[in-house]
């Protein structure tokens, strides 16, 4: 079952995002790899301005991924999308793709957006088969010598 997450499930939502996001952990300077643990981390359990769909077996959250409604930004973004390690490559993503994606045309907008790297070579190649498309105007350095890539789908 896909859903909004309730309160109560926010911390499993950012326990999950932790350990689907630390594989790339090993390829990240540590300095930088604990800012940006420790920031997601509290967005995920403060920000009440967020959308966190997730998908559910039974009482398990399998899957997570956040909606960000365009308060400060022009596009919705779809952010930390982690899907847990034995529940991979059954569509999950697909699902929450979809879940966001909907959630946008409903509030009246026309694109999604979103941000991934060099690093995640499936997610990368998931979202440009959905058509998503690099938009460099989102384009953004978190250290000079990494950039991370804007994506845009027209929906
Ligand atoms: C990327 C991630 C979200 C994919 O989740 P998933 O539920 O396994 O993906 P799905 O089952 O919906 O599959 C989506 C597509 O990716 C493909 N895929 C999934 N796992 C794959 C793998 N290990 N290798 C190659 N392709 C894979 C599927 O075949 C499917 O292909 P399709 O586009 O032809 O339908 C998941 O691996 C994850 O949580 N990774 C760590 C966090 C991350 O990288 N998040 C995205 C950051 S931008």
């Amino acid at each position: 079952m896909t859903r909004i997450a309730t309160k109560d499930e926010w911390t499993q939502i950012a326990d999950l995002t932790k350990t689907a996001y630390g594989e790339y952990a090993k390829d990240a300077d540590p300095d930088f790899w604990a800012m940006y643990e420790s920031r997601t981390r509290d967005l995920l359990l403060n920000d009440e301005s967020l959308i966190r769909f997730i998908v559910l077996d039974g009482d398990v959250i399998a899957a997570s991924a956040i909606y960000v409604p365009p308060n400060k930004n022009k596009y919705p973004e779809m952010r930390l999308l982690s899907v847990h390690q034995d529940y991979r490559n059954k569509g999950l993503a697909n699902k929450l793709i979809e879940a966001c994606e909907r959630r946008a045309k409903d509030d009246g907008f026309d694109f999604m957006t979103l941000h991934t790297t060099s690093l995640m070579t499936t997610a990368k190649a998931m979202y440009e088969r959905r058509g998503y498309e690099r938009f460099e105007e989102l384009d953004f350095k978190p250290v000079p010598s990494f950039t991370v890539w804007g994506y845009i789908k027209k929906l």
